[in-house]
């Protein structure tokens, strides 16, 4: 079975990283979830779950932690890792190679594989430093994917945003995201 290394972190949208943690396991995939600290508080204030809703959800939950965990080695093969939602704090911290906990080490461990690695990243507005950190991942092949809504496809509620979005980062993977509506192409009035 393919495998995918899901990071979410202490950014506001828990939500995104726990419908991307069940969009994955629906198409098939093992979910290896690691939550960092501040992920974890995020995710208990924005949301009714508690981390242990995520470890019955996940294939396997690493503590954030844990260096010695499966996905803290290149010799664990994946399809690469997703960060959703990504902090400015983890960003930095990815960016410049000086990763304090799991989250960091696995996504180091993605880029010197050269694995895919997609950040979802929210913060607003962003400064230079933001930015500059943004540019220099975006260098090295990560592929940043703000987590912004489309209104092209006439969005009924939060979940059919939440859903385009994580469809987006699906396709990032290659992996089937038929729950959200593609363009297809026909101009119509929203009802
Ligand atoms: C309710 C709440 C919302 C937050 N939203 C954001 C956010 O949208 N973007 C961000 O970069 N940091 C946000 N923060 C701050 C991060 O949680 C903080 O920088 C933390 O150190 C991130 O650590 P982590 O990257 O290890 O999860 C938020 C904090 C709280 C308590």
């Amino acid at each position: 079975m393919p495998k995918i290394v899901i990071g979410i972190t202490g950014a506001s949208g828990a939500v995104l990283g726990v419908r991307t943690l069940d969009a994955f396991a629906a198409a098939g995939v093992e979910t290896h979830l690691v939550v960092s600290r501040w992920g974890q508080q995020t995710l208990e204030h924005e949301t009714a779950l508690k981390l242990d809703d995520l470890r019955a959800r996940a294939t396997q939950l690493y503590s954030s932690g844990d260096m010695a965990a499966a996905i803290s080695s290149g010799s664990f093969r994946t399809m690469g890792m997703v960060i959703v939602p990504c902090s400015m704090h983890s960003l930095a911290a990815i960016a410049l190679g000086m990763g304090e906990n799991l989250v960091h080490r696995a996504a180091d461990v993605v880029l010197k594989e050269r694995l895919p690695l997609v950040l979802v990243p929210r913060e607003t507005p962003l400064n230079e430093i933001h930015l500059e950190n943004m540019l220099r991942l975006s260098r090295m092949g990560v592929r940043i994917l703000p987590p912004n809504p489309a209104f092209y496809n006439h969005p009924a509620s939060v979940e059919d945003v939440v859903d385009h979005i994580v469809a987006r980062i699906l396709d990032q993977f290659g992996v089937s995201a038929e729950f959200s509506r593609r363009w297809d192409g026909v101009m119509r009035h929203a009802r």
